[in-house]
């Protein structure tokens, strides 16, 4: 599907394989979220504009490129927190943003309880992140409130999307590309995503 990445490097996918298993416990889960993202960054970062600078190694004056604009990362709460560290690993310098939501158990629509972004959103790229793409109820409804506070580059990553994820999100914002680790199959009677790895927040913070 246009404006679906699907990032297939052996390494997200054996981490991913070790993820979904139930065996592995909330410590090893976050281990994996954490390194798992690392990964995928370098796939959702590989098209970000350089501006040309001149520098000075130890030896001769010299060109070289920096990322043309600051990063913003917004995570979706809670469970997008479990990939702050990967990705802040990589750009140290980037602000970020938090967007707390749950599901209603009954309807799954997402409940909006706290928002809080950085100033200068419409100046930087934005990625924003949450493990699970289920419905897409969530993941749509952070792309308007980014939007509406004025980012215009957006990019959504996750670690699995469910199909009727992805097509609510796109359909929604088909100028936000969504970049996962895995297209699984479908949704159960709950709204969880099968395989799926279950319910990242709980796994990822132990508190079921
Ligand atoms: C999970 C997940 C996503 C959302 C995805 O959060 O982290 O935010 O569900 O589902 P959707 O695509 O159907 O909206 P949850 O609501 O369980 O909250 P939590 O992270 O606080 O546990
Ligand atoms: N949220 C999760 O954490 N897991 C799912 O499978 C669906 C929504």
């Amino acid at each position: 599907m246009n404006g679906l990445n699907i990032i297939q490097h052996p390494l997200i996918q054996h981490k991913l394989t070790l993820l979904r298993d139930k065996k592995t416990d909330h410590m090893d889960f976050r281990r994996l979220t954490k390194e798992l993202t690392g990964f995928m960054l370098y796939e959702v970062m590989k098209d970000y504009p350089l501006q040309e600078i001149e520098i000075e190694t130890p030896l001769v004056k010299t060109k070289g490129h920096i990322l043309a604009r600051e990063i913003s990362l917004v995570l979706i709460l809670r469970a997008g927190l479990g990939m702050v560290d990967g990705l802040l690993e990589l750009v140290s310098n980037a602000r970020v943003g938090h967007i707390g939501l749950y599901r209603d158990e009954k309807t799954l629509k997402p409940v909006e309880y706290y928002v809080k972004l950085p100033t200068n959103l419409p100046e930087t790229d934005v990625i924003i992140a949450d493990p699970m793409l289920a419905t897409g109820g969530s993941g749509a409804k952070a792309v308007t409130l980014v939007k509406k506070a004025g980012a215009k580059d957006i990019k959504f990553v996750c670690m699995v999307a469910a199909p009727e994820g992805v097509q609510v999100l796109r359909r929604a914002h088909p100028d936000v590309p969504i970049y996962t680790a895995a297209l699984d199959d479908q949704l159960n009677d709950h709204g969880y995503i099968l395989p799926g790895l279950g319910d990242a927040g709980d796994r990822l913070f132990g508190t079921k």
